[in-house]
């Protein structure tokens, strides 16, 4: 089993600290599993153009086949422009449909607008629907008041909404093995 959590933009540092408390939690929460962090800046990602897999560039070839390896996704990301960052849709193009399909994913998100926490209702929760993914419930929004100075997550509130998010997704990743061990449409 292995969980995937992708930062997806390619600055900034808030995402990072979200995933990081995550990391935390589900390496003490999951047995048999590995827990690895993926960052879109490490990548020279080439642009979505419908060419098949071979033709793109080596970390766009790596990457994809990274994503569609992974059993389970946290996807994290800023709000840019009122939206999720193009950097990450661009990730969402270059994906075979089927490549998320009944897996699980959680979501966190930070803006500096409160208001915000609807791009990840009517923004990215429709793409993981379009990809079939087993979204949980719940997800967290943080603001940027909920970080130091030093980017630290500093909002027990959020930090509870955290853990919580991490229990649930457990149990999603618990369902996503019964789904596909009987999928008969795999592959
Ligand atoms: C180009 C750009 C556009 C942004 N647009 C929004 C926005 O529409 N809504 C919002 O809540 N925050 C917006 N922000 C704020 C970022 O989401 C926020 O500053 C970021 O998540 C902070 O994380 P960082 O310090 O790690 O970069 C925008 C930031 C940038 C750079």
């Amino acid at each position: 089993m292995n969980v995937l959590l992708i930062n997806g933009t390619i600055i900034g540092s808030k995402t990072k600290t979200l995933l990081s408390e995550i990391s935390n939690h589900l390496n003490h929460s999951l047995v048999d599993t590995k827990v690895e962090q993926l960052y879109l800046e490490d990548y020279d990602i080439q642009f979505a153009d419908a060419r098949s897999k071979e033709e793109y560039n080596e970390d766009t070839k790596e990457l994809i086949n990274i994503v569609e390896k992974a059993d389970a996704y946290v996807i994290a990301t800023p709000i840019f422009q009122g939206s999720i960052p193009g950097v990450l849709k661009n990730l969402f193009d270059l994906l075979s449909p089927k490549a998320m399909r009944y897996k699980p994913v959680a979501v966190v998100a930070n803006g500096g607008t409160h208001q915000h926490h609807l791009v990840i209702e009517n923004q990215l929760k429709p793409i993981l629907d379009y990809f079939k993914c087993l979204v949980t419930p719940n997800y967290v929004y943080t603001h940027d008041s909920h970080f130091s100075y030093m980017n630290e997550l500093i909002d027990e509130d959020a930090k509870q909404r955290i853990y919580e998010l991490v229990r649930v997704f457990r149990h999603y990743v618990d369902m996503s093995q019964d789904i596909l061990d009987g999928d008969h449409l795999k592959g």
